[in-house]
This record gives C-alpha cells, structure tokens and sequence, in this order.
C-alpha cells in the first residue's frame, strides 16, 4: 500500500505450517534462535510471525487482547524484544471479524477477532513492538464492499498508531479465486491470491484448499501486473522441507516463488532442517533476484504444457529466468532471448543454482529433470523496449 514498509517482499518465517494452533513462546523463541544459527538472517531474512493461537480465549475486562497464560507466558511484549535483541522483526496474526480462523473452524475457544476493536488492537500491537501483521478474513460470509472496508479500517489503525507495520491480508475465504483478481495494493502490502498451501506437488486442478505448489502457481502467474515496490502478490507461505516434498520440489517451489517476486516465508520447522534445505531457503541468487528492487512480478512467458518459461525483468536490464519442467520425466525446455525480453547476439548465463557461468548467442535451454527448475540470470544484451515494458508493467509508476 501506499507509505509500505515493505519496498521488496518480506522474507521471514510463519509457525502455522509446521506447528499451527499448538504454537508456543518457546517454540518462537528456539525460530527466532535458528534464524540467527542456521545463516538465515544474514541471507536477509527479517521477519518472525506467531501465526494462529497466541492469544487468551477471553479479552480482559477492559477489551484488550493478551498472550494465552500458559503458552506465552512472559507476554507478547517480552516475545518481540527476544525477537528485536536478535536482530529480527516480529509478526502477528489477527483476524477483521467475531473469530480467528482456528476459532471459526472450532479448533481454538473463544471470539477475540479485532471487529470492532480495530484501533484498540492496533495500539496493543504497536507497544508490543509489532513489525508486521497478518489479517486473516476466514469466513464465508460478507460481500466484497465489506471486505474491503473492514481491511481499510485495519490499516488505518496501523497507520495511526506511527509504527511502521507490515500489512498482510487473507481476503480469499469469502472470494476463493476471485478474491485474488481485486487489486488489493492501496490497502495491503502484500494479499493472500489463494487458499491454504500444503506441501503437495499439484491437487489435479483444484482452486480449493487444500492446494499444491501448481495450483498456486497457476493462479497467482496471470495477476505478475499486480506486483511491485509495496504491494505484492501472497502465493502463500513457502513449503519448503515439509515432508510432502521432494528435495527438487522443493527446490522447484522456492525458484518459482522468488521469481514470482513472492513474498517468501519459510514454513519448516528451521530448528531442524536439513543441511540441503537451509542451503536451498539462503541461495543468495536466487534471494537478489527476489528483492530485486524493480519489484517486477515473474511472468510465465511459455507454456508448453508439461514445460513452462517465466521471465522476471530485473534493475540491472539482466532478465532471470526460469526453465520449468512440470512433467513426470527429464525434458529438454528452451527460450529465446526475445521471449525472455532481450535483445542482442551473446549473452552471460548465470545459473542461479551453482553460480556458474556460461555463454549464448540466444537459445536458453536446459535438460531440466521432472519437476525441476533450471534458473538463469541472462545479462549482456539489451532489453527489447515493447517486451520490457509488457513484463515490467506492475513494476512501474505505483509507488
Ligand atoms: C487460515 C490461513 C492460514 C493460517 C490459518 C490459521 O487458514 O489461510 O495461513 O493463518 O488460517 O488458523
């Protein structure tokens, strides 16, 4: 939105995929510790969001939200300056009506959602040193005005308090698809385009929850335009080392996200990932061209079925690319420097796995094997001024 603390997708980690409503303070704690330990914060990873379940079932007698007594027993307070001591910023989830969601599904008691204390809850987040919140729609009732309404209020209320707050919202369990069409970027900094995640390669071709990697990336490709300096696309939180994933997977569904210029918050549980997981979430290539201060949204600029293209024009008139086999063995998928948006006779490719270099007079092919990425940073030429302005097109002029 306009004003965003955000300028390039934030990076961080969420509890809800590997811990959900059994989160707990010390959990945070041992994510805000592997953060640090595991390399991630000097990757540039920020923030530390307590999603789902960190509160008291009941409000105090004044109205006021507060951390549930047992499970983050020193406080939110004393849980962001853990958090702010390491260098880290702190996240936290609410919700714009009567319930949060694990409540309106029956798996949390109580009614704390901010309806109706929008600007009370706003202040309790801001003295406790909150950096970024996510506000979870998650209910089948209310029309789209409303919706939009009831996010406004909150971000107003963040705004008043003088905080700079990260604004996150989750507008598509009233809207399912449709909610990720609304061009959200004056209220949020980034907007949820689907629903629920799982670590799941490809659900058929579900738009409903539970969602893989594919469906999320078919329906978040076409809205690249939305995407730019303070106002971002959400495909959702990363699933990265989850089980459900194969290593090249996994690999695959971090390449694609940074390309997308996603917001990318890991998932796993960092304080025990694998060596080749924590190398995959730190590759700093592939992290630049995520913050790439362009902020283009990546474009799927093939599809061929089984194999697709998609091309993020960056600051530097360089182009990543991406080389994705989608198909159920190796294959062979190309692209012409045109189609990536360049023009010219020779070319640098950098792979944005290994870092290595080599050279092209125009075809950028690789033998990706099944559900692989190959990616590519494709420097040297000159951007072709229609194609550029096409796939930089969210990019400008917004913020
Ligand atoms: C919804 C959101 C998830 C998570 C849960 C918490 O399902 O989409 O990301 O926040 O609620 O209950």
């Amino acid at each position: 939105a306009p004003g965003s603390p955000a300028l390039t997708p934030p990076l961080g980690w969420n509890s809800w995929n590997s811990f959900g409503c059994g989160i707990t303070e010390a959990q945070v704690r041992q994510a805000a510790d592997a953060m640090v330990s595991s390399g991630m914060r000097d990757a540039g990873y920020r923030y530390v969001v307590v999603d789902d379940c960190w509160f008291d079932p009941q409000r105090d007698a004044r109205g006021n939200l507060r951390a549930h007594p047992t499970k983050f027993p020193s406080g939110m307070k004393a849980l962001g300056d853990y958090i702010h001591g390491k260098g880290l910023k702190f996240g936290i989830y609410q919700a714009p009506n009567e319930r949060t969601c694990a409540q309106a599904t029956g798996g949390y008691p109580g009614s704390t959602g901010s309806k109706g204390h929008e600007a009370q809850d706003a202040a309790a987040f801001a003295s406790w040193g909150v950096d970024y919140l996510k506000y979870d729609w998650c209910s089948s009732s209310g029309t789209r005005d409303e919706q939009v309404a009831r996010f406004t209020l909150m971000r107003d209320a963040l705004r008043a308090t003088g905080r700079p707050i990260v604004y996150s919202i989750n507008p598509n369990s009233l809207h399912a698809i449709t909610g990720a069409t609304y061009d959200w970027g004056e209220v949020a900094d980034l907007w949820r385009t689907t629903e629920d995640l799982l670590d799941i390669w490809q659900n058929g071709n579900t738009n409903s929850y539970p969602m893989g990697v594919g469906n999320v990336l078919d329906v978040t490709a076409p809205l690249a335009a939305q995407s730019g300096p303070g106002h971002f696309n959400d495909p959702d939180m990363l699933v990265v080392g989850r089980p459900g994933l194969s290593l090249t997977e996994s690999r695959s569904h971090f390449a694609l996200w940074a390309l997308l210029g996603a917001p990318l918050m890991a998932g796993n549980d960092i304080r025990t990932m694998s060596a080749d997981v924590s190398a995959v979430l730190r590759n700093p290539r592939l992290l630049a061209v995520n913050q790439d201060p362009l902020g283009a949204g990546g474009r799927r600029v093939r599809d061929d079925g089984a194999t697709e293209v998609f091309a993020k024009p960056l600051s530097d008139g360089s182009v990543a690319v991406g080389l994705f086999n989608r198909g159920s063995g190796a294959a062979t998928v190309s692209a012409s420097a045109a189609q990536v948006g360049l023009s010219g006779g020779s070319f640098t490719l950098t792979d944005l796995w290994t870092g290595g270099t080599s050279s092209t007079s125009g075809q950028i092919s690789a033998n990706v094997p099944a559900h692989g990425v190959a990616v590519y940073r494709v420097s040297g030429g000159s951007p072709l001024a229609a194609t550029t302005s096409r796939l930089r097109g969210g990019a400008s002029g917004r913020c």
